[in-house]
C-alpha cells in the first residue's frame, strides 16, 4: 500500500520537463519568427520543450536579416590559448523539472542528468556554405529527406542528397548522418516498456515510436548517452545523476573511447551505410566492424611516424572517414568534465540554490590549426524515475505475454478501496525522457597573437523583449554573469546579440503575447553605461566615470586598440553605432562613417543602433564597476544592471 502512495506522489508532479539555454541563447528550434510560438518544432532537433521557448537568431544590424544569412549575427568567442590562457564562457540554463540532490541529504523527485556537447567545423567565407556546412538558414522549414530505395548506387545516393539539402534552411547534423541512422538497425536491447515501434531502424525509439524526423538528428543517438556508435558531437561536460557515476561517464565518452560501426564499401572504395549494428551481424553480412575515433580537429600531418611523435596526436580512423578504413592524424580530445548535476527546484523553472539559475563554465578549446571554427552547442536534460531501474532495465523487461512491462500507459492502481481504482498519468514514451536545447551557429576564433596567455572571461547579455509573462519560459534582459569577479590579470570580452523580430506576437500558445519594452517594436538593444551604485538608476556622466578610464583595450572589433577612453565609452554606450569621436582621433577612412562628429544622430533608445555588438576585450584595474543598460532598465518594471568586481 505504501508503495502505491509513493508512486502517486511522484507522479502528480510528472508534468513536462523542458530545458532552455539562456546564455549562449538557445533556439528551441526558433529562427527569426515574430510569433511567441516557434513556427517549426522539427526544424533542426527534437527539443520536446514548450513551443514558446527559445530566442531568435541575432541580427548584425538594426534591421532584420531576413533572407540574407550574412546579416545574421554569430557570437564570436575567442578560443583558449595554447597553454595557460583559458577562455571561459558561462553557460546558463533553466530546467523545469528539478535536478540534482542525492538520496541522502537533499532528496529529489527524480533522477536527472545534463549532457553538454558541441560540434565544430572550419568556418567558410559564405554564410550558408556547402551541403554539410553548419548554418542557421533563413527559412523556418525543415531540410528535406527522401528515403533510400532498396539498392542504390553511390551516385544515386549522392543525387538524392543533392536534391534534399537546401542552402536556405538550417543545418546541424549532416544529411549523411541521418541517412546512416535510417539505414542502421536499432539497438534491440533497449527497454521499450509497452511502446510499439513502427520500424526496425535507429530512427525508431521508445520516445519516438513513429520515427518522426527533426532536422538530420538521429533519434536513437538523441535519446541515449553515452551512445554506442560514433557521433559527430564532442562532449563538454556531464552533470550526472550523482558523482559516483562520473568515472564511468568520462571513461565512456566518445572524446576518449572509440566506438564501432559496421563498414561496408561501394566499388569505389568509399564507405556505404550499413544496416548492421553489432560486430557479429556485421561480420556475417560481409562488413568490417571498425572502431572509429573522435577528434578535436584533423592535424596537418600525413604520416604515422610524425603523427605519433607529436604530443596529443593520434593516428586513427576518424568517425567521418570517407572510406571507413584509412588512418589519419587526429588531434586528441580530453575527457569531458563531470560532476553531480546542480540542484534545482522541481516545477520551478530557474530556481537553483539561492534562487539563482544554474550555470557551468565552458573552457573553450584551443584549436592548434589556428583556424576559425563554426560551431553549435547542445544541452540535453534527461529525467527518469525510480519506478523502474533506469540503469538496469533493458529489452528483457519489455511488455510481453504473461510478463507486463514494469510501467505501462495510464495504468490503474488499487489503493485499497476494492473496485475504485485510480488512474495514473503515465505515458511510457515520456517516462524517462530527454529534453534538449541548442544554440544558433557561433564562431570560435583564434586569439590575436599578443593575447595568448591571459584568461578571457566572456560578458554577454541574455533575454528577449517583453515582460515576464510575455517572454516565459524565456527570460527578460540581464547581463551574464551579473556579478563578474576577476583579477587584474584577467581579460573580459564584452559582446552581445539581439534580434529585430522579437515581437512575441500571435500565436502565443499557452501563454501571453505582447512585447512590453522600450524602443522600436520587436527590437532587442543593449548598451553599457557606468552607474555609481546599483541602487540608482542614472548612469554617471562620462567625466565622473572610472570604468573606461581604468580599462585597457586589448582588442576591439574594428581593429583600433589605441582608442581614447571617451571613444571606448561611446562604443559601449552606442552598441557600436559610433566607433570614434572625431577624424582627428581616428583618421583612418574606415572610421569616416562612424564618427560622433559627423554621423547621423543615434536615436536615444538605440533604435538605429545595431542589435548585436562584437565588442572589445578589456583589462580592468582593481575596483568595482556597476553598470546598466540605459534602454531596458526601467525601475518600475525591470532592471538590467550588473557589476564587474576586479580584485
Ligand atoms: C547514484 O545513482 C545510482 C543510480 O541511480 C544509485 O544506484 C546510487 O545509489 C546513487 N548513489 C548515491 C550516493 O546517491
Ligand atoms: C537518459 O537516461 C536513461 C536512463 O534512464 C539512459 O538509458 C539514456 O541513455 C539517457 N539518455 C541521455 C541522452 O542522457
Ligand atoms: C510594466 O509592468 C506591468 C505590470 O507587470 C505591465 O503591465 C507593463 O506592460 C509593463 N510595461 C513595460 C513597458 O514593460
Ligand atoms: C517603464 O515602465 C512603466 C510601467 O511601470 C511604463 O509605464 C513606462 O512606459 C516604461 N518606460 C519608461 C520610459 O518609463
Amino acid at each position: 500500500m505504501q508503495k502505491v502512495f509513493v508512486v502517486l506522489a511522484a507522479l502528480c508532479s510528472q508534468a513536462i520537463g523542458d530545458i532552455y539555454m539562456h546564455n549562449p541563447r538557445g533556439s528551441n528550434d526558433r529562427l527569426n519568427e515574430a510569433s511567441a510560438q516557434r513556427k517549426n518544432a522539427n526544424r533542426l532537433f527534437d527539443s520536446q520543450n514548450n513551443n514558446r521557448g527559445g530566442y531568435n537568431v541575432g541580427d548584425a544590424t538594426d534591421v532584420a536579416a531576413g533572407a540574407d544569412e550574412g546579416k545574421q549575427y554569430r557570437m564570436k568567442y575567442f578560443q583558449s590559448g595554447p597553454t595557460t590562457g583559458k577562455t571561459q564562457l558561462t553557460i546558463e540554463w533553466t530546467n523545469q523539472h528539478g535536478c540534482g540532490g542525492n538520496e541522502d541529504d537533499n532528496p529529489q523527485k527524480l533522477n536527472c542528468k545534463l549532457v553538454l556537447q558541441y560540434m565544430c567545423q572550419d568556418d567558410v567565407d559564405e554564410p550558408t556554405g556547402g551541403p554539410d556546412t553548419i548554418r542557421n538558414g533563413v527559412s523556418t522549414a525543415t531540410q528535406a529527406y527522401t528515403k533510400p530505395s532498396r539498392t542504390e548506387t553511390e551516385a544515386k545516393v549522392a543525387a538524392r542528397k543533392a536534391a534534399n539539402v537546401q542552402q536556405n534552411k538550417g543545418l546541424h547534423e549532416t544529411w549523411n548522418w541521418y541517412e546512416q541512422c535510417v539505414v542502421r538497425n536499432r539497438n534491440n536491447g533497449l527497454f521499450l516498456a509497452d511502446q510499439k515501434l513502427k520500424g526496425q531502424s535507429a530512427i525508431f525509439t521508445r520516445q519516438n515510436a513513429n520515427g518522426n524526423r527533426r532536422g538530420y538528428e538521429c533519434p536513437e543517438e538523441r535519446d541515449y548517452y553515452p551512445y554506442w556508435h560514433p557521433t559527430p558531437w564532442t562532449d563538454i561536460a556531464v552533470l550526472a545523476e550523482n558523482a559516483s557515476l562520473c568515472d564511468s561517464y568520462t571513461a565512456q565518452s566518445f572524446n576518449v573511447q572509440p566506438y564501432g560501426l559496421c563498414i561496408e564499401k561501394y566499388d569505389s572504395g568509399n564507405r556505404k551505410d550499413s544496416k548492421f549494428n553489432t560486430p557479429a551481424s556485421c561480420a556475417e553480412g560481409g562488413g568490417v566492424w571498425t572502431e572509429l575515433h573522435n577528434y578535436l580537429e584533423k592535424a596537418s600531418i600525413d604520416n604515422e611516424a610524425a603523427c605519433t611523435a607529436s604530443i596529443n596526436r593520434i593516428w586513427a580512423i576518424p568517425y567521418d572517414s570517407v572510406d571507413g578504413s584509412t588512418k589519419e592524424c587526429l588531434v586528441k580530445l580530453s575527457k569531458p568534465a563531470c560532476q553531480e548535476a546542480p540542484w534545482s527546484r522541481s516545477n520551478h523553472l530557474g530556481n537553483g540554490i539561492g534562487g539563482e539559475p544554474n550555470t557551468v563554465q565552458w573552457t573553450i578549446p584551443h584549436f592548434p590549426s589556428l583556424k576559425e571554427k563554426r560551431c553549435i552547442l547542445r544541452m540535453r536534460y534527461n529525467i527518469s524515475t525510480d519506478d523502474y531501474d533506469p540503469f538496469n532495465t533493458d529489452s528483457s523487461s519489455n511488455n510481453q505475454p504473461g510478463k507486463p512491462s514494469p510501467v505501462t500507459n495510464n495504468p490503474f492502481v488499487d489503493i485499497g478501496v476494492g473496485r475504485t481504482p485510480l488512474r495514473l498519468a503515465i505515458n511510457t514514451a515520456q517516462f524517462g525522457r530527454v529534453f534538449q536545447d541548442r544554440t544558433h551557429a557561433f564562431l570560435l576564433r583564434p586569439r590575436p597573437a599578443e593575447l595568448q596567455n591571459e584568461r578571457i572571461l566572456n560578458l554577454n547579455v541574455r533575454g528577449k523583449r517583453g515582460n515576464i509573462v510575455q517572454v516565459y519560459p524565456s527570460v527578460e534582459y540581464d547581463f551574464v554573469p551579473t556579478n563578474l569577479e576577476l583579477t587584474e590579470s584577467d581579460l573580459v570580452h564584452i559582446q552581445w546579440e539581439g534580434s529585430n523580430t522579437h515581437k512575441n506576437g500571435r500565436p502565443g500558445g499557452d501563454g501571453q503575447t505582447g512585447e512590453a519594452g522600450e524602443g522600436k517594436s520587436g527590437s532587442d538593444r543593449h548598451n553599457i553605461a557606468q552607474m555609481a551604485d546599483r541602487n540608482e538608476n542614472y548612469p554617471v556622466p562620462f567625466e565622473k566615470s572610472t570604468m573606461w578610464d581604468n580599462a585597457e583595450v586589448k582588442w576591439i572589433y574594428h581593429g583600433l586598440t589605441s582608442i581614447s577612453k571617451k571613444s571606448l565609452a561611446i562604443n559601449m554606450a552606442s552598441s557600436g553605432y559610433y566607433r570614434c569621436i572625431s577624424a582627428t582621433e581616428c583618421p583612418n577612412p574606415d572610421f569616416a562613417d562612424f564618427l560622433v562628429e559627423t554621423k547621423e544622430k543615434m536615436q536615444n533608445q538605440l533604435n538605429n543602433a545595431p542589435a548585436s555588438y562584437e565588442g572589445a576585450v578589456l583589462k580592468f584595474k582593481k575596483g568595482t564597476y556597476h553598470y546598466m543598460c540605459t534602454r531596458n532598465n526601467n525601475f518600475t518594471n525591470r532592471s538590467q544592471k550588473a557589476t564587474i568586481i576586479v580584485q
